[in-house]
């Protein structure tokens, strides 16, 4: 039996979709009742909370190998260590953590969150897989497409910062394959995707999908913390997301690699196919009703 957590989340399900798609033995992890009523046909559903330490023994019943991943909370440290605990303690066989890019060297925001935890995991002795993924396509529409939608632009402090940004349903697929440990065992995969592109590029492209003009506008860093602070943001999250922003502009978020490509063992998944396949969440809805 394979344990995937966060099953309600952005990566999480699609690493459930992909075991469901390989596997025979599945088991998603969720949080919330609600959520765990949504779980796919081909998994069983249970419920757990990183929280609830006698919840993780239940749901680590049976189960040889687990893929962890938890909301880029500050809690995350402490919670996804109660997890790592856990798999020790029920005999887990291997665990395949889903961390970020950056921590093996950038000690700040979301990347050094990740790398106490991968320190935690290497220090149980337990047999692990890290997946340290860029940025994921799908930020795009989630944080890009609401300002867009209203008025044709978005926003950042970015500079011409690059990133090489890959898609959820890709690290899934790296995911899955690295439940089984083998060759995998042990390793730790910095996941990019094909192309680093900047924010005045991305806009290009989201403008030749959409057949509308959108720009890309970059502001003082001051000026997006109190726009982010404005829209109700914690401070914790907003002075987080700057902090990475930071990584970028140092050239973090840029590098592509044919790692992805060999371990999925196909083409990943470009800006392009994304942006095409996800073009109506740019469109003005007003204007196209
Ligand atoms: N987005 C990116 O570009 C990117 C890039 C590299 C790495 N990452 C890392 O990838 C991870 C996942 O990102 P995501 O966008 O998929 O996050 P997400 O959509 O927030 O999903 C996180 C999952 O963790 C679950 N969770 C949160 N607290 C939990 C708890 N106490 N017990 C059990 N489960 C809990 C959530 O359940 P609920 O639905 O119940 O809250 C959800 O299913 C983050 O750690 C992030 O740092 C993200």
């Amino acid at each position: 039996m394979i344990l995937i957590t966060g099953s309600s989340g952005s990566v999480g399900k699609a690493v459930l979709q992909e075991a469901i798609r390989k596997e025979s033995k599945v088991r998603g992890m969720y949080r919330s009742r609600e959520e765990a009523t949504k779980a796919p046909s081909g998994c069983e559903a249970v419920l757990a909370d990183y929280a609830d330490k006698q919840s993780l023994r239940k749901a680590l019943d049976g189960v040889n190998s687990v893929y962890v991943v938890c909301s880029p909370i500050p809690q995350l440290v402490e919670l996804e260590s109660n997890m790592v605990d856990a798999c020790k303690e029920s005999g887990v066989k291997h665990v395949v953590l889903n961390s970020a890019m950056g921590a093996g060297d950038y000690p700040k925001s979301f990347p050094g969150w990740h790398r106490k935890v991968e320190d935690k995991l290497k220090g149980t002795g337990l047999s692990y897989t890290i997946l340290r993924p860029n940025g994921f396509l799908q930020n795009i529409v989630a944080y890009n497409a609401p300002s867009i939608r209203a008025q044709g632009a978005f926003y950042a402090a970015m500079g011409d910062a690059k990133v090489s940004y890959l898609d959820a349903g890709d690290i899934a697929v790296v995911a899955v394959k690295s439940l089984h440990a083998g060759a995998h065992a042990g390793k730790t995969y910095e996941l990019n995707g094909p192309e680093a592109i900047s924010n005045q590029e991305l806009a290009k492209r989201i403008s030749k999908v959409t057949a509308r003009t959108v720009n890309y506008v970059d502001i003082p860093e001051s000026a997006q913390r109190e726009s982010m602070l404005g829209l109700g943001m914690p401070e914790w999250q907003v002075t987080a997301l700057l902090e990475l922003q930071q990584y970028y502009k140092q050239g973090g978020g840029a590098r592509t690699d044919g790692l992805l490509q060999s371990l999925i063992q196909r083409a990943p998944v470009t800006l392009d196919q994304y942006l095409t396949a996800n073009a109506r969440e740019f469109r003005d809805q007003a204007a196209s009703a």
